[in-house]
């Protein structure tokens, strides 16, 4: 049967490197019906729609979405990301954030392959907190950061479950346990109790602050990496920086309970400065469609799309778009 897929192209390179994506899960021979949402910084600037709820009561009803990237600099920060990609995270229980790194690390000769499970609806995302005599010299500013058990467990349960579908079977928790003692407490305590149902699984634990070092020295002591919210943002991109760079980043914001649809997205931003250029790398956002076939039950054609991808294609977007889809389809 044929994959309900809701596609929102955004703004900037999102529309150009989601074009090439949907043409690769063609060539992979994988049935899709697309509906296409208006959605991003753009869009907004027209007629004032974010993403209102009954947009996102449509989006419900798919078997999953495909991002390209929202954000126009006309926009102040905060309102796309809050209004539409943290609200559809929130909103559709998208608890987990995964996010794969395979490559060769600068300096490096051999490949790593490691994956960050980011806890995706809580932390300082939430957006607990608030503003004292704005603008004044007694301007005080709060931003507080909610960890639930609830949420934290399913999180590093999901995590194990993948671990345990992998060769070296070994999860690292990453927090600050050593200054965020609340919050770290949870996290640990938790993840203790979960490694228990996993005898069979290796375990780590690793300040941010050394995961940085590792990230850059010693990527292979990794095979899944369970972290925060914050944490888990900004690890990613230090990921992408040592995996051969963000236009390879792949990225799936994961309903793994399947109350709704699931939403993937390449981890890059709309870069308003080279829309139209065709310099956009549409790898990522194909790698995202990886992701979401293999959420989709699609696993061998994800793997062939991911196949597709090695050796690296360099080129326009829609020269790299072509070159994968060519390879996947045989001509
Ligand atoms: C990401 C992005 C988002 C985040 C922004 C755009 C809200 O950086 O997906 O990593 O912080 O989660
Ligand atoms: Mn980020």
């Amino acid at each position: 049967m044929a994959h309900r897929i809701a596609v929102i192209g955004g703004d900037g390179i999102g529309p150009e490197v989601i074009a090439e994506a949907l043409k690769v899960i063609r060539a992979a021979g994988i049935d899709i019906i697309t509906t296409e949402f208006d959605l991003g910084g753009m869009r907004y600037l027209r007629d004032g729609e974010i993403l209102s709820d009954s947009t996102l009561n449509e989006l419900r009803h798919f078997d999953a979405i495909l991002l390209g990237a929202v954000g126009t600099p006309d926009v102040a920060p905060g309102v796309i990301e809050r209004g539409l990609l943290l609200k559809m995270r929130f909103e559709l229980d998208l608890y987990v954030n995964q996010r794969p790194f395979i490559g060769i690390a600068p300096g490096k000769t051999k490949s790593h392959d490691f994956i960050v499970i980011r806890e995706n609806t809580e932390g300082p995302y939430v957006g607990e907190g608030g503003v004292l005599r704005k603008g004044t010299p007694n301007e005080v500013a709060t931003q507080g950061s909610t960890n639930t058990r609830m949420g934290v467990e399913r999180c590093i349960r999901y995590a194990f479950e993948l671990a345990s579908t992998r060769e070296r079977k070994h999860v690292t928790l990453v927090h600050k346990t050593n200054v965020l003692t609340y919050s770290g407490d949870l996290w640990q305590r938790t993840f203790d109790i979960v490694a228990k149902e996993f005898p069979g699984i290796g375990t780590a634990y690793n300040h941010v602050d050394a995961a940085c070092i590792y990230f850059v020295e010693d990527p292979y002591r990794y095979d899944i990496i369970v972290t925060d919210n914050l944490f888990g943002d900004i690890l990613t991109d230090l990921g992408g920086a040592v995996s051969g760079g963000i236009g390879l980043a792949s990225s799936a914001n994961l309903n793994p309970s399947r109350t709704g649809p699931s939403m993937f997205e390449p981890s890059h931003g709309s870069a308003p400065d080279i829309v139209g250029t065709g310099k956009a790398n549409p790898t990522a956002a194909i790698l995202s469609a990886a992701l979401m076939l293999d959420f989709l039950g699609e696993n061998a054609a994800a793997d062939r799309v991911r196949g597709a991808c090695e050796p690296v294609v360099e080129g326009s977007t829609t020269e790299i778009g072509n070159a994968i889809a060519a390879r996947l389809s045989g001509k």
